[in-house]
């Protein structure tokens, strides 16, 4: 075969390479990489302690569920219905949903599983990713994660509503977030909030024309939200209209002054902002969001929502609630400089010195750890200096030396790190030998 033969035959065999670009997360998600874990661990142990103190229970919902439970349960006219579900087909040709909150499923499962029926109320708590197609900028992504506490049953008695409010509170000053600002408004119930509506309708109707694209669709369908709009040409109506504080019933009036005359009695300070509205239908009565002072975005918001249980099938059961962005949380830590907790120090690191003790190392930290007690160790690098680092970089207390003549006498040497003092020690008696020392 000539030369030029045999090249076209090698080209003609070579494989295609693969294109080289470094495949990323999807816009909007993020990796929690090691590093985060010590803030995600702490934020963690607060919601539990939260729970406990207030006696809220665990319940976890699917990620994935029927996307008329959202469209029931959150409803048009809303952000999350109209651009940012995240909807896949199965191959069954059912809708499913990669959840865009908590409450409407916690609530699918109170109903379904009749959760009722164990006492009333139920107090039930979440945690774990949400899903919103929304535009990403600081403080806002398509994955977030949330955690949520609900009090679903019994009396829609404004002391709920408190308890609420008192569970976020005690977790995010756990976090050590301060001050606080809470925010709360009246969205009225089923016999004063369409009168609002209407009065509001009508307000805006005279400059439809002048409002902004997103605002004339409000105006149609879900006039509340008009009072959130950020754009800047909507701000002057916004301003001068009609204030649902002013609209209530006798009975929403009278569960606003429950509420925050359990607030005053617990002197928590709150505002009341009448153009607060939520971006979720569901509510009725309290809404509340929760800031800290001089940061941009709401860390927690939430309120009741008496009418859910019928707008996804069920009868009518009261509920609140309230949510807290977890990425929001760690974000407003770290720029109020709010130090992470200390790294849990190992307080044992073993060393081993050439390839025999390599062979026995497994062995000797297997030991340990049927015993419970954790070990350190950089196994693989043969630099004893490199072991060192590490050691001292884990903060221990105590260092196992693993050389040849351990391996051959089954011994190994324990150094204190803090006197220097070390001592060979028989291997069955290692243990005894380290929890004396740790002790
Ligand atoms: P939400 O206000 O939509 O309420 O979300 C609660 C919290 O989740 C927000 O205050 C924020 O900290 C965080 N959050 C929401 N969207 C994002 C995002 N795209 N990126 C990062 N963080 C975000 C609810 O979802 C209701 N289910 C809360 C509730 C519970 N109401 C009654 N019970």
């Amino acid at each position: 075969m000539s030369k030029k033969k045999r090249e076209k035959k090698v080209k003609r065999l070579k494989i295609k390479k693969p294109k080289r670009e470094l495949l990323r997360t999807p816009k909007g998600m993020h990796d929690i990489l090691p590093a985060d874990q010590i803030w995600w661990d702490r934020v963690h142990d607060s919601v539990i302690r939260a729970a406990g103190f207030y006696r809220f229970n665990r319940i976890e919902t699917p990620i994935l569920e029927s996307a008329s439970l959202f469209e029931r349960g959150i409803g048009q006219g809303t952000d999350i219905i109209e651009k940012e579900m995240y909807i896949l087909k199965t191959k069954g040709g059912d809708a499913l949903v990669l959840r865009p909150e908590g409450t409407a499923s916690v609530m699918r499962a109170y109903l379904q599983h009749s959760l009722g029926r164990l006492g009333q109320p139920q107090k039930l708590y979440y945690s774990g990713p949400m899903f919103r197609h929304e535009n990403p900028q600081a403080g806002r992504y398509r994955q977030h994660h949330q955690l949520g506490f609900e009090i679903i049953g019994g009396q829609n008695d404004p002391l709920y509503d408190v308890q609420i409010i008192l569970a976020l509170k005690y977790l995010l000053e756990d976090l050590k977030l301060k001050p606080l600002v809470i925010k709360i408004n009246s969205m009225g119930c089923r016999v004063c909030q369409p009168l609002y509506r209407r009065q509001l309708q009508n307000y805006y109707r005279r400059f439809e024309k002048d409002l902004c694209e997103d605002c004339r669709r409000r105006l149609q369908i879900n006039p509340l939200r008009l009072l959130d709009c950020k754009n800047e040409s909507c701000q002057q109506f916004k301003n001068e209209a009609p204030n649902i504080l002013n609209k209530l019933c006798v009975v929403c009036t009278r569960h606003l002054k429950g509420v925050l005359e359990y607030l005053e009695e617990l002197e928590i300070n709150y505002s009341m902002n009448n153009q607060l509205t939520r971006g979720l239908t569901y509510y009725d009565r309290t809404v509340f969001e929760i800031f800290i002072d001089g940061l941009a975005g709401a860390l927690a918001g939430g309120g009741r929502y008496d009418y859910l249980a019928e707008m996804i099938g069920g009868r009518i059961v009261p509920g609140v609630g309230g949510g807290i962005g977890v990425e929001r949380i760690i974000e407003a830590m770290k720029i109020k400089a709010i130090e992470p907790p200390a790294r849990k120090a190992t307080p044992i690191v073993l060393i081993r010195i050439g390839e025999a003790a390599k062979k026995r190392a497994l062995k000797t930290i297997e030991i340990l750890r049927q015993k419970n007690i954790a070990v350190g160790e950089a196994l693989g690098k043969e630099s004893l200096k490199a072991q060192f680092a590490l050691a001292n970089k884990e903060k221990a207390r105590l260092v196992l030396i693993l050389g040849q003549q351990e391996v051959y006498e089954n011994s190994v040497i324990i150094r204190d790190l803090k006197t220097g003092i070390q001592e060979t020690v028989a291997t069955n008696k290692m243990v005894e030998e380290i929890k004396k020392r740790l002790r």
